[in-house]
């Protein structure tokens, strides 16, 4: 039996049937420490949603590939504990890696425990992301664990690569690329973007409450990809949507967070709506978590215990999750 199957953990492909049919999205937050991974139980129980715990591999550099491997174990007692406590079911939870970019990691991560990983070939050729991407999926499958490829290029920073501008899926490249891998799902690039700084606020609109409305995603493409691939699943990356409030605390708290423009809420609702099946969010997080501890260390500045500040950014994220599962994403209530 493959390892992940042991800890109690799900590969992606009954969520992403699941979400298909339930027009919602999975969603897909990464955790590098032991406040994050907590915060994304309880808001998934809390919601009663299906989640994937996504690790990057600066993720498994940061924490410890090992750790980390066990957090996320811990991650699937701590879940059941706390469902069996509120008296609701358990929930989905997949182990994903984000971003790989090597056979080698991916490989890797499948046999210490990964339900789920992602090939992102994206940077190269067509033809050698189909030859990488391939080969990752013959060794996943062989483990029963699903694999996320990607076509097209978002702007911003993964890891070391940093893309200026984004490079828009090419439909017509979808279906070769699906059938020739055998991947199980696709990342496709339609105008999101990796970190806090999607838009400028000069690319932007002004609506009626002074909010900056960023051009609308590339709805005509993702259509056109749904076409080409009929119920096949789709992947958004870089969707966080920066929320103003963080952004405010984190700045009225000696932060220095200016001029960034999210996705808004409704694109993603729109797109959760579609064959978009996985939605990943990490920078909001990120936001709201110093956005807490900034406050908490400007208010008392005497405080030295982490528990003070950390325990209030932990809560921070346990209230972003739920909304996003619930008012965003559409995943509260399908686990
Ligand atoms: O897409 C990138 C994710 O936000 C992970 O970021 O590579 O800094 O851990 P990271
Ligand atoms: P954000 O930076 O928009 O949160 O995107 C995260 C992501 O795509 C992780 O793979
Ligand atoms: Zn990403």
């Amino acid at each position: 039996m493959s390892l992940y199957k042991k800890l109690g953990l799900v590969n992606t492909r009954k969520m992403f049937e699941k979400a298909m049919q339930g027009k919602y999205a999975v969603p897909a937050y990464n955790f590098n420490n032991m406040e994050q991974l907590q915060a994304i139980i309880v808001a998934c129980v809390e919601t009663s949603s299906p989640v994937i715990l996504q690790v990057s591999s600066g993720a498994r550099k940061y924490a410890n590939k090992t750790l980390l491997r066990y957090m996320a174990e811990g991650a699937i007692a701590m879940m059941q504990e706390l469902a069996k406590e509120k008296g609701v079911n358990t929930i989905p939870l997949a182990l994903h890696l984000d971003h790989g970019d090597t056979f080698e990691l991916c490989k890797s991560c499948i046999e210490t425990g990964f339900s789920s990983v992602m090939i992102d070939g994206s940077h190269h050729s067509f033809e050698k992301n189909i030859e990488l991407t391939k080969r990752v999926v013959e060794f996943a499958h062989e483990h029963e664990v699903t694999v996320e490829g990607e076509l097209g290029v978002l702007a911003g920073i993964e890891d070391d690569v940093v893309a200026e501008t984004s490079t828009y899926t090419h439909p017509e490249q979808v279906v070769e690329f699906v059938k020739k891998t055998g991947v199980d799902s696709l990342a496709i690039s339609i105008g999101t973007s990796h970190g806090a700084y999607k838009f400028k606020p000069q690319q932007c609109t002004k609506n009626a409450n002074g909010v900056y409305v960023p051009p609308e995603l590339r709805f005509d493409i993702l259509e056109q990809i749904e076409v080409k691939i009929p119920g096949f699943a789709i992947v958004l990356h870089g969707a966080s949507s920066v929320p103003m409030d963080a952004v405010k605390i984190i700045n009225d708290n000696y932060g220095d967070i200016r001029d960034s423009v999210g996705i808004p809420e409704e694109q993603l609702r729109r797109a959760a709506r579609s064959a978009v099946c996985k939605i990943n969010i990490d920078s909001d997080g990120r936001l709201w978590m110093t956005a807490a501890i900034r406050k908490c260390l400007k208010e008392k500045p005497t405080e030295f215990d982490p528990r003070k500040y950390l325990g209030p950014a932990r809560e921070a994220l346990v209230s972003m999750y739920k909304h996003k599962n619930e008012y965003v994403l559409g995943s509260a209530g399908q686990a």
